[in-house]
């Protein structure tokens, strides 16, 4: 039988702190490492992306497997969701699998140690091997009229030890947080943000937006001074995995038709004005190109490690590769909005 899903990801956390500080690292790195022949690599918001995927929020809470997870091949990294203060998260069960499905729905709630605990951690880890990206949150006890504060407290604490922050006012397991998305509320916060850091700034929108929603809460984040978008995070759509716990959010095959919709309905808005990042659903290199020549620069996955392992970021980039030769794209930054109507004069977002 197997394990309870998140007893599964404390064993393999705990067992890849424990490798990542031994020789083992390396032969994991040559073992995985994504096959380059330039074509993947790219220059966004002042870093080098070796490949564009990216690990996604909440598999590393605390950032205690940078070097681990790089070491799998990964692009760039995202660590969080952290909070000012430590929390618990919801009572478990909290996490489930859908294996047929190819999906997950948790309720995690922002477990985590904390914003000093994170600030510890990267100190040792900044600069990591590949783009550091925290996605930061709100306590739960912390009412939405303060949010800013956990915002700012947060970025004042970490700005130092990463290349970029993730706005998280998107995650539907912290009661009332997805009201930050507000469109006035939202630009006020981020404009907040921005000012109170030199780091670049992405905002992770929710999937169950209506596209026109988005469209007016994504430009006013922009003009408030946001680099990119997320897009995006677990959805609460029961009626895509009828068999779902009805407690959380969900992610994985079950939520990919969804986030594309959601880039294609921002792209022909955004491309070319700011960094554009898809994420839900991503299981192969075909997937991965069909979101970048959609708008998006950058991807990141979390579901699909769960079912298909850790070779999986290797078969993406290798897939990746093949489909950007195939059309005759000598790089992502080329295939990139390739599907945007009126892409023709837009500048390079990056
Ligand atoms: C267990 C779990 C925890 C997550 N925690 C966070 C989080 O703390 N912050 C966040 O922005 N997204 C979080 N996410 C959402 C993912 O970052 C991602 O947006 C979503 O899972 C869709 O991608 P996927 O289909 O590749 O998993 C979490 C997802 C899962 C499955």
């Amino acid at each position: 039988m197997a394990l309870p899903a998140e007893t599964a990801h404390s064993v393999v956390v705990s067992a890849l702190r424990i490798v990542q500080a031994t020789p083992v690292r390396r032969w994991l790195e040559r073992g995985y490492r994504v096959a380059d022949s330039g074509s993947l690599s790219q220059e966004v918001l002042g870093h080098t992306f070796a490949n564009p995927v990216g690990l996604a929020a909440g598999f590393d809470k605390d950032g205690l497997v940078v070097p681990g997870m790089a070491a799998l091949g990964f692009g760039w990294l995202e660590v969080g969701a952290v909070t000012p203060r430590p929390q618990r998260g919801n009572p478990r069960p909290r996490l489930f699998r859908y294996r047929k499905a190819e999906s997950l729905e948790n309720a995690m709630g922002f477990n985590n140690r904390g914003g000093d605990a994170l600030s510890r951690q990267l100190a040792r880890r900044h600069p990591a091997a590949a783009p550091l990206f925290v996605n930061l949150g709100k306590n739960r006890t912390t009412a939405n009229e303060r949010a800013v504060d956990d915002y700012l407290f947060l970025i004042e604490r970490l700005s130092d030890r990463c290349d970029g922050f993730v706005l998280n006012v998107s995650s539907p397991n912290t009661p009332g947080l997805r009201d930050l998305q507000q469109d006035r509320t939202l630009g006020e916060l981020v404009k907040r943000a921005t000012a109170a850091t030199a780091v670049p700034l992405l905002v992770k929108l929710s999937p169950d937006l209506a596209i026109d929603r988005a469209r007016t809460i994504a430009a006013r984040c922009v003009e408030a001074g946001a680099a990119g978008l997320i897009l995006a995070n677990t959805t609460t759509d029961y009626s895509l995995l009828p068999e779902s716990r009805r407690m959380g959010g969900l992610s994985g095959r079950v939520l990919r038709e969804r986030s594309v919709e959601l880039l294609r309905g921002l792209a022909g808005d955004l491309f070319g004005r700011c960094l554009l990042v898809s994420v839900g659903g991503i299981s192969s290199g075909r997937d991965a190109y069909a979101r970048i020549r959609a708008g998006a620069h950058l991807v990141q996955l979390y579901t699909a490690l769960v079912f298909q392992g850790p070779g999986l970021v290797k078969r993406i980039g290798r897939e990746l590769a093949q489909l950007l030769s195939n059309d005759g794209f000598a790089s992502i930054g080329e295939a990139a909005g390739a599907d945007v109507a009126g892409r023709a004069g837009k500048g390079e977002t990056t």
